[in-house]
């Protein structure tokens, strides 16, 4: 196994630092090279197409980061592109709403097993912000358990400049998978809690996906109740992938309130908070929540065609069956590698950890990226994997060669001791 050459990224890199006098750091957050391999990973995308992206220097690349989510189908979906088109023929933007919001919200409200009532918004952030809020604004109490990541906002960024101290200690984070750990907070902060919120498939930053454990989401609305505490799922990354109705649909654990956002309508910015009456109408002159763009029809139109498509085309069946047969021959290829490494996730969201076993298994990971990215494969170091349903099984097989390749060449680097 030769390594590959440094793909040709002139254009890229070139459009990065003139970025970086135009904005603070050229790109915000998660988008910035270094949380990939920095000058190997394109910057700039031209376009999408299926399952893949290409960029401005025309690599063209099979792409599981897949937006990081909102790409359940493909990239340019025809059906939904003309659908919003057509919309856009009768405008969309107007200082009332128009009717598609009363049918994304009954289509919400009848896939997803919480949901008696919908709040639409146009992101995840705003979705999570939402739900925190009409939480306290029905509790009457302050503060926040939570566990995942739930967005930019203040109250879920500790350890972060900008962010006022008075704010984040109202915010406690808890460990996935640990009860125990939980109800220790409940008590610390007994009848303070306003909510819980939880991304019911663990997925802390560069470590392993989990499924639920057997009795944990259980557990976790059980200690909601005994608490008092209004239960939110976050379902921003789960919600249409693991199950149309979202992972509380699948595991059968029914939260109070829970927000949906990426893949909702395939691209096009949308999010939604859902969840039961009593506690959705402190929304109705309790607390306060408004934006100019909410109501913009576009992305509603986009969401509707997205859901007609993942319903009539079993999208998430399908997925689940290509990613399990992935997972497999994921785990066959690394185990076969001997490479320290873990490969972890749910079917729609495999992933590969690097282990802790030496001082090499950060450049382990370097190189391994390294050397899928010039086999123009895009996944990222530190966030999970998507399967998308245009992934062709063409695809998903050139995946699993460049990863097996990359193994191979990362073990003969850094052998283990
Ligand atoms: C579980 C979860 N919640 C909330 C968010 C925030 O969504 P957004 O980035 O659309 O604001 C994300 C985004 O990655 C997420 O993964």
């Amino acid at each position: 196994m030769v390594d590959r050459p440094k793909l040709k990224l002139d254009k890229s890199l070139a459009m990065f630092e003139e970025a970086k006098a135009l904005s603070p750091g050229g790109l915000m957050g998660i988008r910035r090279p270094y949380n990939f391999v920095p000058g190997e990973y394109p910057i700039f995308i031209e376009k999408g197409y299926e399952g893949h992206i290409i960029d401005v220097d025309g690599n063209d690349y099979i792409d599981m980061l897949c937006a990081y989510g909102p790409i359940i189908l493909g990239y340019e979906e025809p059906e939904i592109n003309a659908a919003v088109v057509e919309q856009m023929k009768s405008g969309f933007c107007f200082s009332l709403v128009q009717p598609v919001q009363n049918e994304l919200q009954k289509r919400l409200t009848g896939l997803i097993p919480c949901a008696e009532m919908a709040i639409l918004v146009k992101t995840g952030s705003d979705a999570t912000g939402v739900a925190v809020r009409i939480a306290r604004g029905h509790t009457d109490k302050s503060k926040i358990l939570r566990c995942g990541y739930h967005g930019w906002h203040d109250w879920c960024v500790e350890n972060h400049g900008g962010v006022p101290k008075e704010i984040t200690d109202l915010t406690m984070e808890f460990p996935y998978g640990d009860l125990d750990a939980l109800e220790k907070a409940l008590a610390e902060n007994k009848g303070e809690v306003a909510a819980i919120i939880v991304t019911p498939v663990g997925h802390p930053l560069n470590a392993p996906v989990m499924a639920p454990p057997p009795g944990y989401l259980q557990g976790v609305r059980a200690l909601a109740d005994a608490h008092k505490a209004v239960l939110i799922f976050d379902e921003i990354r789960s919600g249409f992938r693991v199950a149309m109705g979202g992972a509380q649909e699948r595991y059968g654990v029914v939260p109070d309130l829970a927000t949906f956002g990426k893949a909702l309508a395939n691209g096009y910015a949308i999010g939604a908070c859902v969840g039961k009456a009593e506690i959705m109408k402190a929304a109705e002159k309790k607390v306060f929540i408004s934006s100019t763009f909410f109501p913009n029809s576009l992305e509603m139109v986009a969401a509707m065609k997205c859901l007609d498509i993942l319903e009539r085309e079993n999208v998430v069946a399908n997925i689940w069956e290509r990613g399990a047969k992935f997972l497999d021959r994921l785990t066959t290829i690394v185990a076969a590698s001997g490479v320290p490494a873990t490969v972890s996730g749910i079917p729609p969201m495999p992933f590969l950890t690097f282990d802790k076993v030496d001082d090499h298994y950060g450049e382990r990971r370097t190189l391994f990226y390294t050397e899928t990215i010039r086999r123009n494969l895009f996944i990222q170091p530190f966030h999970h994997w998507y399967i998308a349903y245009r992934h062709s099984d063409a695809d998903l097989a050139h995946a699993l060669n460049a990863i097996g390749e990359a193994l191979e060449i990362t073990k003969k680097r850094y052998p283990r001791k």
